[in-house]
């Protein structure tokens, strides 16, 4: 497969596998078909909100891609351990109740558990035997990497994002610290899974280059949007 960006230039289609690394671009398509194509050992960090695997569906009648079956879980996870360089990290996102299937996934690529983050919200998103009040993701090791110079606190605060441009999005608040402890300037980091594209604003806040790909062409466009006025803006006024 070939992908596909959001730039208009042509320079940035990929006609033959593993030929360049495409970077500060949204690509639409499948993230293993995409990141198949991407070389071994070309990003820095992933930061990552794959489908939780529940069936998603909101009061207005909006599902996420994938979120009914785990056909993709463990290529998705293979694929990124590949492209992700030797002794670095990935932080995902994670549907609690499927825990099972996605530390499967993770330990089959090769992925070390070494650490868990807890992301505190103000409001439920359900209420049932529990009100739900938190969102989770998992640090995950490639090799053996430095410790970092400033350790972040594992519990973050998330503020409600609206979701207004897409049914899952993740405020590019809570995101910031991640980057930031996890990737330098500069570096390169990969949301495979990246809806409206707020890994990457986050990432291109911190003045570091960004990958994206999204399945989905609405949300694609959203994302290329956004990001589109991030460059529109620079990075200062993004970040004020
Ligand atoms: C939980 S949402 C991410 C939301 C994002 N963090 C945000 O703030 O907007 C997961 C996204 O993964 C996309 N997706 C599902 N399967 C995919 C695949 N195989 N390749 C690329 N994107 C995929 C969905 O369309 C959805 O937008």
């Amino acid at each position: 497969m070939e992908y596909q960006s959001n730039n208009n230039d042509n320079s940035n289609r990929v006609s033959s596998p593993k030929r360049s690394l495409p970077v500060n671009r949204v690509l639409h398509g499948d993230c293993i078909e995409v990141m198949r194509q991407l070389p071994a050992g070309s990003i820095d960090f992933i930061l990552t909100d794959p489908p939780y695997l529940v069936n998603y569906l909101d009061r207005s009648g909006r599902t996420i891609q994938n979120d009914n079956n785990t056909d993709w879980l463990k290529p998705a996870f293979k694929e990124a351990y590949r492209v992700l360089r030797p002794n670095s990290f990935m932080v995902t996102f994670y549907g609690w109740n499927k825990v099972d299937r996605f530390m499967d996934a993770w330990r089959n690529a090769g992925f070390y558990v070494v650490g868990h983050l807890v992301f505190r919200k103000r409001y439920a998103s359900k209420t049932r035997f529990l009100r739900y009040e938190h969102e989770q993701a998992y640090l995950l090791a490639k090799g053996r990497p430095a410790l970092p110079e400033n350790p972040i606190a594992d519990v973050i605060d998330m503020p409600y994002s609206g979701n207004k441009i897409h049914p899952t999005q993740k405020p590019v608040e809570a995101l910031l610290p991640l980057i930031e402890a996890f990737s330098k300037e500069g570096s390169l980091v990969l949301d495979p899974f990246c809806g409206s594209g707020s890994a990457l604003v986050a990432a291109r806040q911190l003045s570091r280059r960004y990958l994206g790909i999204e399945l989905d062409l609405g949300h694609h466009a959203a994302a290329s949007r956004q990001l589109a006025a991030t460059h529109g803006r620079g990075i200062a006024a993004v970040a004020a």
